[in-house]
């Protein structure tokens, strides 16, 4: 109320009547009737003039703005009425709403300038990839060119490279394909019941010359002996046992194993990928799962890797509404958890 047009016009119109009475006073022999009249004069007159310009020239336009700034909010941020400011003062109310859209602003502008990074940084990183393989494939062919394919050993050879190189190209097109289908929601999840113990065993199967070559056990939990039926898309699960168990024989020890196992929870299978490898640092582990992340680059380079593969993981289990968590040891291993729906009584 105080802070209404009426409050501080009856506020101030009463202080100007008051003075004025007060400076009649002091003139000898005024009567009781004409102080009376001249306070009410003052103060009507002035309670008139503050009303009207307060409420048409100040009030009237800052509520206008409020309007304006409550429209905004409500559309940019989506906030709830509870959480438009509420004071009585209006210029501090004005104050207030206009600090708070500023913060919202800022944060989203910081956003902004973060995905700009990670944009550029993504195209820096996905040239990169390509290059390597295209140039690698353009030398061979260049080389043959040239004249070395008369020699018949050096051009089965260059030709092999060359091919090689251009099957990596086809992998990584393939990998950031699948990464922005499933990021634009192109790719829907096909569920179905399915042995997600058999789908492994098909995987362990595929990755066995790979894991001989390092002497890496791969087993199941001893617990997981018969059928386990898993609810999700088959193929995906398998692209992700896939990159997860590849990585286990890749990133591994020598001589070492990889673990994998089932464990029921509620409604829920729990898988588990676990390796007894170097495992990762703490500041590493919350990074992996970005596009082309790789530990120790030139390292890593070695072993092949283009750091798509915990991203797709960590892509198809989020579209089965679900999470993967990875927790690490530093040299006992790594652990690789995501949940699935059950199979039983699905068909
Ligand atoms: N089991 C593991 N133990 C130790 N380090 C790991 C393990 N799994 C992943 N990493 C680290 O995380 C990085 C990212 O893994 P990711 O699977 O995304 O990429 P990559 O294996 O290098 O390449 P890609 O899977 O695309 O062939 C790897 O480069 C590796 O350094
Ligand atoms: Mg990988």
């Amino acid at each position: 109320m105080l802070f209404s047009p009426k409050g501080i016009a009856f506020v101030l119109a009463g202080s100007i009547a008051l003075i004025t009475t007060a400076f009649l006073s002091l003139v000898k022999d005024t009567p009781g009737t004409a102080l009376f009249v001249a306070f009410s004069i003052a103060f009507a007159a002035s309670f008139l003039l503050f009303y009207f310009s307060l409420e048409f020239l100040v009030f009237r336009e800052i509520n206008k703005i409020f309007i304006l700034i409550d429209k905004v909010k409500k559309k940019d941020f989506k906030l709830p009425r509870k959480q438009i400011v509420i004071d009585t003062n209006p210029l501090r109310r004005l104050n207030e709403e206009i600090f708070t859209y500023a913060t919202k602003k800022q944060q989203e502008i910081d956003e902004l300038k973060k995905l700009e990074n990670f944009r550029k940084e993504f195209l820096a990183n996905v040239s990169h990839e390509l290059k390597t393989p295209i140039f690698a494939a353009q030398g061979f062919i260049h080389t043959l060119i040239d004249g070395a394919v008369d020699d018949k050993n050096v051009r089965d050879k260059f030709l092999d490279k060359a091919a090689r190189s251009l099957d990596g190209l086809d992998a990584l097109v393939q990998d950031l394909l699948t990464l922005s289908q499933m990021e634009t929601g192109d790719i829907k999840m096909r569920y179905e019941k399915f042995d997600i113990r058999q789908l492994t065993a098909e995987v362990f199967e595929q990755l066995e010359e790979k894991a001989d070559a390092k002497r890496i056990r791969l087993r199941f939990n001893k617990g997981n002996q018969g059928t386990v039926w898993a609810y999700a898309d088959v193929q995906r699960i398998g692209q992700v046992m896939t990159n997860l168990i590849d990585n286990a024989i890749k990133y591994g020890r020598e001589d070492g194993r990889v673990l994998v196992s089932f464990d029921s929870e509620k409604d829920h299978l729990l898988v588990a990928v676990k390796d007894d490898g170097p495992g990762i640092e703490p500041e590493h582990l919350k990074r992996i799962f970005e596009r082309f992340y790789r530990i120790e680059k030139s390292r890593s380079k070695d072993k092949g890797g283009t750091g798509l593969g915990l991203a797709i993981v960590k892509h198809i289990i989020e579209a089965h509404r679900s999470k993967v968590s990875v927790t690490s040891k530093m040299g006992k291993g790594t652990t690789f958890i995501f949940k699935l729906d059950k199979g039983e009584g699905k068909n």
